[in-house]
């Protein structure tokens, strides 16, 4: 495991610019899993000044939205599928998209269809996730099995009481499609992103708590090759033991 500490969330989202950039550049990702949610936000924009540079390119590179509220149409305001065309599909060169679609009324078939998907792709090179402040990863809420596959989830009410704040029209779903922590962990490499001391115990019990479905984001300790890149609020805790981790 790589852990980055960065002083502020800008410099977060920078770092994980220049990894990703990297990352793209060693062409050896493709299909790529991305969150929505308040902190990549600034990762994509500077995403997006880099591409209208010349100086980034995703012409090979299938991008997979993580997880849609449930039942959600497309083009709303409040879907997931609105915050990542607005913020980084469509602003970009992907060579293709894909999402999990909250308005097709046969929830079973759309998520074998997105799991049958990843799996023809061959799996995804990559994922790019933020942590919920119940340790969350998309939409696996605590409880969620570690082999959980594409499905149907409710949510927790910790995280409808945080998403309220950023929903706009009526009442929020209680429901959710999401890739499962199988596809997630399946991810050949994890970016693992956190701001904020709102985070801070979240960090600190996915570097030291127990591995367990209560905290779904304590199961990417055992992944083979994830980069942690947080903020110094987010590692207010654990920042003195950093040092014993990496040394
Ligand atoms: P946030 O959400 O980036 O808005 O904090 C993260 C998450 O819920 O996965």
């Amino acid at each position: 495991m790589k852990i980055f500490i960065e002083k502020n969330y800008e410099l977060l989202s920078s770092k994980a610019v220049l990894r990703f950039k990297k990352i793209l550049e060693s062409k050896k990702v493709k299909n790529i899993a991305f969150p929505t949610g308040n902190t990549p936000k600034l990762f994509y924009r500077k995403l997006v000044e880099l591409y209208k540079k010349g100086k980034i390119d995703f012409s090979k590179i299938s991008g997979f939205l993580i997880d849609e509220y449930y039942p959600m149409k497309k083009d709303s305001k409040d879907s997931f599928n609105y915050y990542i065309s607005n913020n980084f599909f469509a602003l970009v060169n992907l060579k293709e998209k894909y999402s999990l679609n909250g308005s097709n009324l046969d929830f079973i078939s759309e998520c074998r269809s997105y799991k049958e998907l990843i799996e023809k792709k061959g799996g995804l090179d990559m994922a790019i996730l933020g942590i919920g402040e119940n340790g969350h990863i998309g939409f696996n809420e605590p409880g969620s099995e570690l082999n959980s596959r594409v499905r149907l989830v409710e949510l927790k009410n910790t995280t409808l009481d945080l998403n309220r704040a950023k929903y706009e029209a009526g009442p929020i779903p209680r429901y959710a499609l999401t890739m499962g922590i199988y596809e997630i962990f399946r991810a050949k490499r994890i970016m693992l992103l956190a701001s904020g001391k709102s985070k801070s115990e979240r960090v600190w019990d996915f570097l030291n708590g127990p591995i367990s479905r209560d905290l779904p984001v304590s199961v990417l300790r055992l992944h083979p090759d994830i980069e942690v890149i947080i903020d110094k609020e987010a590692a207010v805790l654990i920042e003195d033991k950093i040092m014993n981790l990496i040394n």
